[in-house]
């Protein structure tokens, strides 16, 4: 089978994003189950947890399922520059009545480790973001049995990976929530809407596109399918969804986001990535680009991003959600699956139905 005839064999052709931080084992069971394609987010997970992870989704469900990585960078940074950069993070620590954490070891899971546990896993679908795998890890996925999507933010992404070998292109529009997944050039270079991108991709290349950015009901669902894009990848629409875990205060500002509330910034990270803005992103924007690469200030935030969730304090967390955040929506995956996937029908249908009149008179 193609990964284009997978795609198309889902009862219902909507991705669960992969989202470190808010989604979970169950919810990609819950969306994987109600004929969709669930994702199992491993890019925070030791290379040993995933081989058990997708085990687990084997014995809860038939359906197909993908498991996504993320390509960190192997990083050795100078301890000068991890000590300065915990200095400027002192403060937000003492708020919360902690000690700076002392410089840790290791900033991000070994991701030719991981690389390797999931080939021997061999999930149906391995996707990742942050980078392009080689010609030869993509043909071990092959051979292993599974097929490869590649991250895409510019149609220059897309070509590298369709260069690479891989089986589909997951588009991801400025719209998206979460870290960007730009590669080749800075991130101001890769900020094409998700409508532009969809239409670019599919001309440069002859691979399966799929939508992300943006998606946030059936309207989504249904444009994106039009434009050409053989699936929808979601990730803000599920934030809410009963099996999601994000923290509370988390979902608090997402339900009462006002009107564009979401920016863009490398503070959290040192990966530009989309959230709901708070008092973290607005006093830390005039140094967000001094602050280290990722993954080393990702890994230097963690503990106060955790102790903030715990202290249910909204302005010290990394609040990803994309531009479409205030139609988030509640519930159960699958019932909202259902949902999404009766309304881009009407949708369609509505659309040609007023084509129709439109031509008559
Ligand atoms: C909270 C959150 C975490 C995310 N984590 C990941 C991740 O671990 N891996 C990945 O490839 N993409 C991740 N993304 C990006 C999604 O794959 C996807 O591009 C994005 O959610 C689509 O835009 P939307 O949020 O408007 O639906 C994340 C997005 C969010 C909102």
């Amino acid at each position: 089978m193609s990964f284009t005839a997978l795609l198309q064999s889902l009862p219902i052709p909507i991705i669960q994003a992969p989202m470190v931080g808010a989604s979970s084992d169950g919810l990609a069971i819950s969306v994987s189950k109600g004929g969709g394609l669930g994702f199992l987010a491993a890019g925070a997970m030791a290379a040993a947890e995933i081989g058990p992870a997708v085990a687990a989704m084997r014995s809860a469900t038939d359906a197909p399922f993908g498991v996504n990585l993320l390509m960190a960078p192997a990083v050795a940074p100078d301890p000068l520059d991890v000590a300065r950069a915990l200095d400027r993070l002192a403060v937000w620590y003492g708020e919360l009545g902690l000690p700076t954490p002392a410089p840790p070891n290791i900033f991000a899971p070994d991701f030719e480790a991981q690389l390797e546990a999931l080939t021997a896993v061999t999930p149906p679908v391995a996707s990742f973001a942050f980078g392009v795998l080689n010609g030869q890890q993509v043909e071990a996925l092959h051979r292993a049995g599974s097929y490869v999507v590649g991250t895409a933010t510019t149609v220059a992404e897309a070509r590298a990976w369709a260069d690479a070998g891989a089986d589909g292109i997951c588009a991801q529009g400025m719209e998206a929530g979460g870290h960007r997944g730009h590669f080749l050039e800075d991130v101001d270079a890769s900020l094409i809407g998700t409508m532009a991108l969809i239409r670019t991709v599919r001309a440069a290349v002859d691979l399966p596109v799929i939508a992300a950015g943006g998606i946030m009901d059936g309207h989504g669902v249904a444009a994106a399918l039009a434009l050409g894009a053989e699936a929808v990848q979601m990730g803000t629409a599920f934030l809410l969804a009963d099996e999601a875990v994000t923290s509370l205060p988390w979902r608090r500002a997402i339900a009462g986001a006002g009107d564009d509330p979401t920016r863009l910034t490398r503070a959290f990270t040192g990966r530009h990535a989309r959230g709901i803005q708070n008092r973290f992103m607005r006093e830390m924007q005039s140094i967000q680009n001094e602050v280290p690469d990722y993954p080393v200030q990702n890994r230097l935030t963690q503990p106060l991003r955790l102790a903030a969730a715990v202290a249910d304090d909204p302005d010290m967390i990394s609040l990803w959600a994309g531009q479409g955040v205030a139609l988030a929506p509640t519930g159960a995956a699958a019932d909202l699956l259902r949902q999404w996937w009766a309304e881009a029908g009407d949708a369609a249908r509505g659309v040609v139905a007023r084509y129709g009149r439109g031509s008559q008179s």
